[in-house]
């Protein structure tokens, strides 16, 4: 099929694009290298240099690809930031991608597959999470990703634009080639690896008195490999709707630290912060609609594996990406 993707030279984008070119996909990636990088952009892809604010570009860059399925990964995705300047997020998380959603149906785009997230459901009433639970979204972030799950709704209830949502839980690990660089790094993960590449003094622990077992929030890991097989498997398959993808496990901001501690054989030091406003305390997947309905089995689906491949990553590529 010929891919449309959105935020190609992002974490999470670029390896998907990786992956779709694997699977004898042709890729299209569309984007605007603010939060991206373009050496992230696999060779084998076609880049557009994105100006999604630009009246008609989005419309332009979608009717000269001519896609049979668009990916839609570029977004702003911090939760803290969000809190603090919730204009840049529903500007671009809800208005681009509705002009997106617009050249889909203009452009007779068949599929539309999302990057959604769990913040849009907010404290969970229960865990593990189903797809049917309330969303009640405590930051700006997934309020900005539930506004256009709805869109993404009426579309395919009106123009019959088919979509799958992708609720992810918390991306983590790399591809060999391709892993996790934000010019900001806000993600636990990376932050903590920076502490034993000697970029950050210390690992920093944003509250602990949670009402979690060791005080410290709960987060549901997943390889972000795991995720790109999702997509392909969902971008093949004839559903419409909602699937989330984790792995079913929680692990605390401390148990995290640890598994880096174990990985690297280096003893990293933390220091414990006030709690960071937007975080809830406890988001832990359930993921069975994914497996059943899209035949979704996660390879790498242990922390450890993940921590490893990330710290493979960032030991190659200390400073990241060089643009
Ligand atoms: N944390 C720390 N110290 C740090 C960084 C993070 O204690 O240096 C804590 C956070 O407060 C949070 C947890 O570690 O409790 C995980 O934080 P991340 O920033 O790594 O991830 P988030 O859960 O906030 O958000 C991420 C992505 C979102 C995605 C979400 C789904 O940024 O895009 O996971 O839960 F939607």
């Amino acid at each position: 099929m010929n891919i449309f993707v959105t935020g190609g030279a992002g974490y999470i984008g670029s390896i998907c694009t990786e992956e779709l070119l694997n699977a004898g996909h042709r890729v299209t990636v569309y984007d605007n290298l603010t939060e991206g990088h373009r050496s992230a952009v696999d060779a084998r892809a076609k880049f557009i240099p994105g100006r999604p604010e630009q009246e008609g570009d989005i419309l332009n860059a979608v009717t000269s690809a001519k896609p049979d399925a668009i990916m839609h990964f570029a977004a702003n995705a911090l939760v803290g930031e969000s809190m603090t300047n919730p204009k840049k997020y529903f500007h671009n998380n809800a208005f681009n991608a509705l002009k997106l959603a617009d050249a889909a149906v203009e452009g007779g785009v068949k599929k539309f597959v999302f990057s959604s997230t769990c913040a849009t459901y907010g404290p969970p009433d229960r865990i593990p999470m189903t797809e049917d639970l309330p969303q009640r979204p405590i930051n700006p972030y997934g309020e900005s990703k539930l506004m256009f799950e709805k869109i993404l709704q009426w579309y395919q209830s009106i123009y019959g634009l088919e979509f799958i949502a992708f609720r992810y839980f918390n991306a983590a690990g790399a591809s060999e080639k391709f892993g996790e660089h934000h010019r900001i790094e806000t993600h636990l993960i990376p932050r903590v690896l920076q502490v034993v590449l000697g970029q950050l003094p210390q690992a920093e622990i944003f509250g602990t008195d949670y009402p979690t077992p060791d005080g410290t929030c709960i987060r549901d890991y997943i390889h972000v490999l795991d995720l790109a097989q999702a997509h392909i498997l969902g971008l093949q398959s004839g559903k419409t709707g909602f699937y989330n993808l984790g792995n079913g496990d929680g692990y605390s901001v401390r148990e995290v630290i640890q598994m880096c501690e174990q990985v690297t054989g280096k003893k990293i030091p933390a220091v414990e912060k006030p709690r960071r406003p937007g975080d809830p305390p406890r988001l832990v997947a359930s993921a069975e609609k994914a497996i059943r309905e899209l035949g979704w089995k996660p390879k790498f689906a242990k922390l450890e594996d993940m921590v490893t491949a990330a710290w493979t990553w960032h030991k190659k590529h200390p400073a990241g990406y060089p643009d």
